[in-house]
């Protein structure tokens, strides 16, 4: 092979590699979009902040307000404390086949929660308030662990959902519902 015909090919090899790269880059891009805008599977983080020295003296992560609760349009919503080294309430319940909107804050240090054999999986960033929309198609207790180390006791946290069949789902007039 001469001096040009080997520089031709060379040319060839690498117009061919940068059409592939090219078509890898968009098939991936175009999974993103598809991911993101089709099957609505984002990142669980929103843009909501929140003061980690005083979110529990008022507003919506104060005691009261903590657990399952369900607003007068039916919309069920759980709220939980992420601390060091506990889950407060320890243990929420939620109707199976129902959106649920999960809230998290802490007041402390990042913490992470997981709960097993679900999509629900988001880190608890103090300043931040944590949301995910999900809905738990399995009724029993689902162990939630915090899974960002977050001290000493990181391995001792460890909360609990608890799935219930939607008809054994029973808010009091309050709306609100408990493990208890
Ligand atoms: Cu909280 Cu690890």
């Amino acid at each position: 092979m001469d001096h040009a015909a080997s520089e031709k090919r060379i040319l060839q090899i690498e117009a061919r590699w940068a059409w592939f790269t090219g078509a890898m880059v968009t098939l991936i891009l175009v999974a993103i979009l598809y991911a993101g805008i089709a099957m609505q599977i984002n990142p669980p983080s929103n843009r909501e902040f929140i003061d980690p020295k005083t979110l529990h003296l008022s507003g919506e992560f104060t005691e009261e307000n903590l657990g399952t609760a369900v607003d007068a349009s039916g919309q069920v919503t759980v709220r939980m404390i992420t601390t060091q080294f506990a889950f407060v309430p320890q243990c929420v319940v939620v109707p199976a086949n129902r959106p649920v909107t999960l809230r998290f804050a802490s007041p402390d240090v990042i913490h992470g929660i997981l709960v097993t054999g679900t999509n629900v999986n988001t880190m608890v960033v103090p300043g931040y308030v944590s949301q995910v929309h999900t809905e738990f198609t399995k009724t029993g207790d689902l162990l939630m662990p915090c899974d960002e180390f977050c001290g000493f006791g990181h391995s001792q946290m460890v909360g609990q959902v608890r799935v219930v069949p939607a008809s054994e789902f029973r808010p009091g007039p309050d709306g609100k519902a408990t493990c208890g």
